[in-house]
């Protein structure tokens, strides 16, 4: 009896608890990544290679090379929010809220090959 109900509780952490902590770190790069597939992937690619769209000067950077990562979320937010001046990269203020340009920040940042 008392070894049926610590199975019952053992069970109950493993398909409850474990999957729910794991979805919990990824919510953010899944909200992220819904952000980025919607807004970015047509220029920077399906995999933020900088493979979408590839006629533009300067071109459309590659976000997983290290010249990108390696720079700080202040850079990138203020890229992404303000845009980058003479290129094609838009002010992402106008469209996407604080909140959803830093979960597509950490989105992002999932796309280096290091993290
Ligand atoms: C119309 C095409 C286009 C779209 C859409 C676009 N980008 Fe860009 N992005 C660019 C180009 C072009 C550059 C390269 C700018 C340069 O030469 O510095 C760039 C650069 C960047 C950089 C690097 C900035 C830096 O500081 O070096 C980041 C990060 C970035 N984009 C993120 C995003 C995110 C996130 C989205 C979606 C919200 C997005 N981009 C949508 C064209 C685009």
């Amino acid at each position: 009896m008392k070894r049926s109900f610590v199975f019952i509780i053992g069970l109950v952490v493993v398909v409850f608890l474990l999957p729910g902590g794991a979805l919990a770190e990824q919510g953010d790069h899944k909200e992220g990544r819904a952000q980025y597939l919607k807004h970015c992937k047509i220029c920077h690619g399906p995999e933020g290679k900088g493979d979408g769209y590839t006629h533009f000067n300067p071109p459309v950077a590659d976000l997983t090379v290290s010249d990108i990562q390696k720079k700080s979320d202040k850079e990138l937010w203020e890229s992404i929010h303000m845009g980058v001046p003479n290129t094609a990269m838009g002010m992402w203020r106008f469209v996407l809220s604080d909140e959803e340009i830093a979960t597509v920040l950490a989105y992002v940042r999932s796309l280096s090959p290091e993290s």
